[in-house]
């Protein structure tokens, strides 16, 4: 039976595991397209942490057409030699690296809806850009009207353009072989250009590119025949593509077969079996919690019973037990892992050397992921830096033990320091078992387990149940007392006498009684917190609707950029679940049973509700406590919601931050 750490060999290229890093753009190149030392690092760890294979992000073969910052391209030998340097690199550590290149085309229109940049792109036929990018159009305000007003659209290629593009593809992969690259992966997928052609959605041509499969996948074809020419008989070539587009007007997984066994006979040598469109079905790329671990593995093992050339699943897999298994049912030949790579490029050497134990689970949050940047540790990927013993050593008593003040403790131990951490309640990890008892959102608890294990071995001292008076501070001597402490929900002063108006964490604990009716007031809390709480109750089968302020302007609800798999599925999450939501609503009065408010038309309007749930604004308890300890050491720090009540990142970072600067 294969397994997970056996080499496999496509064409004359061996790898030395099945375990690999798919292509994610880190957006680390410089202005001129070309990898940095950011680059360097983010791909660096992957092949340090034993990724037999590693697909450097999506790489224009030209400049591209908008030229910003960090899009990366190999349009000349200028970046070729760059790329050497880091492909020179990676084999340093035996491991093979390929890169993947694509033509944007419709995805391109995302720069019209979020950036207000006219975009006429290349695209199989001309479409309703509206249409065309419903996920966004649908889920954020004001991007349909952009396009609108921008007068952006798509532009039906024609032949001579199609032929000129498979011809800048075949000189391209010529470069990246030069660079030192293993193999190409040719970007079929997610609304790429290629994509576009693919998929019966995008595709309305009559003529020898469109209509019936092995006319859409001919562009592909011939690209894949040019190339082979070019790059010769031993360099791979993988294709990825969307074998399921996730919506019911588009490619489903039959087309995915077909599509795959015409590629098969095309020349791929490896198929990499993805699924979504990014401004359709962003939730297949960008994979929220919502999605089931290794949720999508059915699609490359549909694949699978119909090729003879190796597949590649990929989505949501974070455990490498998963990974194996799936290897082992023979439901994909590699398995790629990607935010669990950023989150712990060392996954591979632990998992092959039996310390599955020390392995850092990715929380799926999808509110890091750039620059290969984690949300556990904004100072790894292309932000990297090297943590130093400390010369001063201190003694540093930390109150709270939410993520900052543990991370605070991690980071300060492991530079030398003293550290003993007191928490007021009978748990670890403040907030977050509350927001892991969200819907779907149990994964979130990944950070608390890791900071726990990684405190333990420290030797990093816990007292739980301690709420420390000034006195007892005194007696402890800290040369640094850190504040930790969060932050406590609220409700608005005019609303506190009304006993069925309670605050979201009352909520979500049910620490009190909940009647049947619920509003949900505030969406746009800690990243969807609110939606997600709106959801939560729903999912429990409470009947929610939700009010969204008038301070809120046009309601950025779910703002979409950054993350968009998360942001859709909240969207979908809350439209599927038919919540009503009114936006732009000033809230009048609240009474035993009726919640009463003006909606974004003023009209005064009247809803029966048990419970109005206030998710709005959270306050800190540092003014208080900064009082009550003033003077008790020489320094007083404050870190995370503590500090200002914001989100998981930048209490990490804070912790960090502080834990970094001491001498
Ligand atoms: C419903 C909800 C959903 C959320 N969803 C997300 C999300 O999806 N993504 C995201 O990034 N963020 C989210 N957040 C925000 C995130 O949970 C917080 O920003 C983060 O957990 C803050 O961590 P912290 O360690 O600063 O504070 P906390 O987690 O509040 O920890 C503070 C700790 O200090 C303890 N403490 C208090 N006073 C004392 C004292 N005097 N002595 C000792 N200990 C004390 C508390 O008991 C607690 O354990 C959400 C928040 C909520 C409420
Ligand atoms: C930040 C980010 C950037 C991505 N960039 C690319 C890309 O450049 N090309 C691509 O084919 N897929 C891209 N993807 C999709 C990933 O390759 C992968 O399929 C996805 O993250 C699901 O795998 P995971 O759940 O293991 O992270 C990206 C995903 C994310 C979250």
């Amino acid at each position: 039976m294969v397994k997970l750490s056996d080499p496999i060999t496509i064409r004359d290229v061996v790898f030395k595991n099945r375990l690999g890093f798919p292509p994610m753009l880190s957006f680390s190149s410089n202005r001129n397209g070309a990898p940095t030392s950011g680059s360097l690092r983010i791909y660096e760890d992957k092949a340090r942490g034993g990724a037999g294979l590693i697909t450097y992000e999506n790489t224009n073969p030209d400049p591209p057409l908008v030229i910003s910052a960090s899009m990366a391209h190999i349009g000349t030998e200028k970046e070729v030699r760059k790329y050497k340097k880091l492909t020179d690199k990676i084999h340093e550590y035996h491991a093979k690296i390929g890169m993947q290149m694509g033509y944007g085309g419709i995805i391109a229109l995302m720069f019209s809806g979020f950036m207000n940049m006219q975009m006429i792109t290349s695209g199989p036929s001309v479409l309703d850009p509206v249409e065309a990018t419903s996920a966004q159009s649908s889920m954020v305000p004001g991007f349909a009207d952009r396009l609108k007003k921008l007068g952006s659209g798509i532009h039906e290629l024609n032949i001579e353009e199609i032929a000129e593009i498979e011809e800048k593809l075949a000189q391209g992969a010529v470069r990246v072989k030069d660079a030192g690259f293993d193999y190409i992966d040719i970007h079929s997928g997610h609304g790429m250009l290629f994509s576009a052609f693919l998929s019966r959605f995008y595709n309305r041509r009559s003529d020898e590119y469109g209509g019936t499969v092995e006319n859409r996948c001919r562009f592909l074809v011939e690209t894949i025949g040019k190339m082979r020419k070019a790059v010769g008989e031993k360099f791979p070539i993988f294709v990825r593509f969307s074998a399921d587009e996730l919506l019911d007007d588009a490619n489903n997984i039959k087309d995915g077969i077909e599509i795959a066994q015409i590629l098969e006979k095309g020349g791929a040598d490896c198929l990499d079996i993805t699924q979504g469109i990014i401004i359709r079905s962003p939730d297949g790329i960008e994979v929220p919690t919502y999605v089931d671990h290794g949720g999508y593995i059915h699609f490359a093992e549909a694949i699978k019973e119909v090729v003879n050339i190796p597949v590649i699943g990929v989505g949501r897999i974070i455990d490498p037990r998963m990974a194996d298994k799936f290897i082992q049912q023979g439901k994909a030949d590699i398995i790629y892992m990607g935010r669990q790579l950023l989150c712990d490029p060392e996954t591979p050497n632990k998992y092959f050397s039996g310390r599955i134990d020390e392995i850092k689970y990715c929380i799926g949050c999808l509110q890091g992921c750039r620059n290969g940047v984690c949300i556990y540790d904004d100072y790894s990927g292309a932000k990297y830096q090297e943590l130093k013993p400390s010369i001063e050593l201190k003694k540093i008593v930390i109150l709270g033990a939410g993520v900052a003040g543990m991370e605070a403790g991690r980071v300060a131990k492991l530079r030398g320091h003293e550290v003993e951490i007191y928490e007021k309640s009978n748990k670890i990890g403040g907030l977050i078992p509350l927001v892991a008892s969200e819907y779907k959102k149990e994964d979130f608890m990944n950070i608390v387990k890791y900071l726990e294990h990684q405190l333990n071995k420290l030797g990093v001292p816990i007292h739980l149940n301690r709420d420390l008076t000034r006195e007892q501070i005194d007696g402890l001597k800290p040369d640094i007392l850190v504040l930790a402490t969060g932050s406590d929900a609220t409700i608005p002063v005019n609303l506190k006498d009304k006993a069925n108006v309670i605050n979201q964490d009352e909520a979500i604990l049910k620490t009190k009684p909940l009647g049947k009716n619920l509003i949900v007031w505030g969406l746009d809390t800690y990243w969807r917190g609110g939606s997600e709480t709106a959801i939560t109750l729903d999912s429990q089968g409470y009947n929610v609707k939700a009010l969204v302020g008038p301070e809120l302007g046009t309601a950025q609800i779910l703002r979409g950029d950054g993350d968009s798999g998360r942001s859709y599925g909240i969207f979908k999450e809350l439209t599927e679940r038919n919540i009503p939501i009114y936006t732009e609503a000033k809230l009048l009065d609240v009474n035993d049973n009726t919640v009463k408010f003006l909606d974004k038309n003023k009209k005064e309007v009247s809803i029966q509700a048990d419970n109005l749930i206030y998710c709005g604004a959270r306050i800190t308890n540092a003014k208080r406590l900064k009082e009550q300890f003033e003077g008790a050491a020489p320094e007083i720090v404050l870190i995370g919601d503590c500090k200002k009540p914001q989100d998981i990142g930048v209490a990490m970072r804070d912790a960090q931050t502080f834990a970094r600067s001491l001498k």
